[in-house]
């Protein structure tokens, strides 16, 4: 057992979000190509009396540091698993924008699982790891092993896909925006119409393993973006930013509001974030590539 253990977690970007019907649950089934990016958050698990939480970044002051942060939830579960107390302290250094869009809270969750298990000396396996991030949040699971992947279900169930590298901007907006009041939004939008069962698409698979942005470019596509521009009208004016610019192609991230640019290379990358910056449609940038590795134990 080590006195502390840091866990680096990457964020995620959505290359497909297919969006089908409510389900009895509240949940939307979804087909959900999930790709990591290399913009991170670190969690560092140390020993302590009691469960506590701490945060720095920028919006640190956005992060409950309550037991509702994912983070001190995964560390209860876990310890409950384990029939061990939650005696740790889990500080959170955040770079992922926070109800931004890009799995921040889930990455920190996943995090925390892998650093307290760590911590604890458990050496609990991935694939029992998995059905606890699930618990978590839809997205959590993701957040854990990386890469790039199916998410189907309410996109806890992954089929690892292939990724060949791919060039990203992201431009984080002012304030957040509430995941389930997007999903409610895109309700209201499809209120009388037929939603179609979600599916992957072919092409975005062949475009994504084949490492061309400009196959990628053509076929990225999420169903939430209606909603989250419905709420967020001023997100249009951050993508058109992007692709006057240069971007291959602009989107929003998963329910947002960050928005995302697929790009050619890392001087196309600079010059459209350069430009994001410039616009003023945008609070800043960050550049990052894909796909990044999941939860990885630093220390
Ligand atoms: O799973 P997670 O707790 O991250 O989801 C947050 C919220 O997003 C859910 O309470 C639900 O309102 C919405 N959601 C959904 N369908 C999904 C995933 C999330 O409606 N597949």
């Amino acid at each position: 057992m080590s006195a502390s253990v840091t866990v680096r977690v990457p964020a995620k970007v959505n290359v497909q979000l297919a969006v089908g019907a409510a389900r009895p649950d509240g949940f939307h089934d979804l087909a959900n190509v999930f790709l990591a990016v290399s913009l991170y958050d670190e969690v560092t698990a140390t020993a302590c009396d009691s469960l506590t939480v701490t945060c720095e970044g920028r919006d640190a002051d956005q992060v409950p540091l309550d037991r509702t942060n994912l983070a001190a939830r995964a560390a209860q579960m876990l310890a409950a698993r384990a029939g061990l107390a939650p005696s740790v302290h889990l500080h959170i250094a955040k770079n992922i924008p926070v109800a931004g869009g890009m799995a921040g809270g889930s990455a920190d969750g996943a995090a925390a699982l892998l650093a307290c298990d760590a911590l604890w000396g458990l050496d609990t396996p991935v694939e029992d790891l998995l059905p606890l991030c699930a618990e978590l949040g839809s997205d959590v699971p993701f957040s854990l092993v990386g890469g790039a992947a199916l998410g189907t279900g309410r996109g806890e169930i992954l089929t690892p896909v292939a990724a060949g590298p791919f060039h990203w901007v992201f431009a984080v907006a002012d304030g957040g925006l509430s995941t389930p009041a997007v999903f409610r939004e895109f309700d209201r939008l499809a209120e009388g119409r037929e939603i179609p069962v979600p599916q992957a698409s072919p092409a975005l698979l062949a475009a994504l393993a084949s490492g061309d942005p400009d196959a990628l470019a053509a076929t990225l596509a999420n169903d939430l973006q209606p909603a989250a521009l419905s709420l967020r009208p001023s997100l249009a004016d951050t993508l058109a930013a992007g692709t006057d610019a240069g971007a291959l192609a602009a989107l929003v991230s998963g329910s947002g509001p960050t928005t995302a640019f697929l790009v050619r290379d890392p001087e196309a990358a600079s010059k459209v974030a350069a430009a994001l910056e410039a616009s003023a449609t945008c609070r800043s940038t960050h550049t990052a590539t894909s796909p990044a590795l999941g939860a990885r134990v630093l220390s």
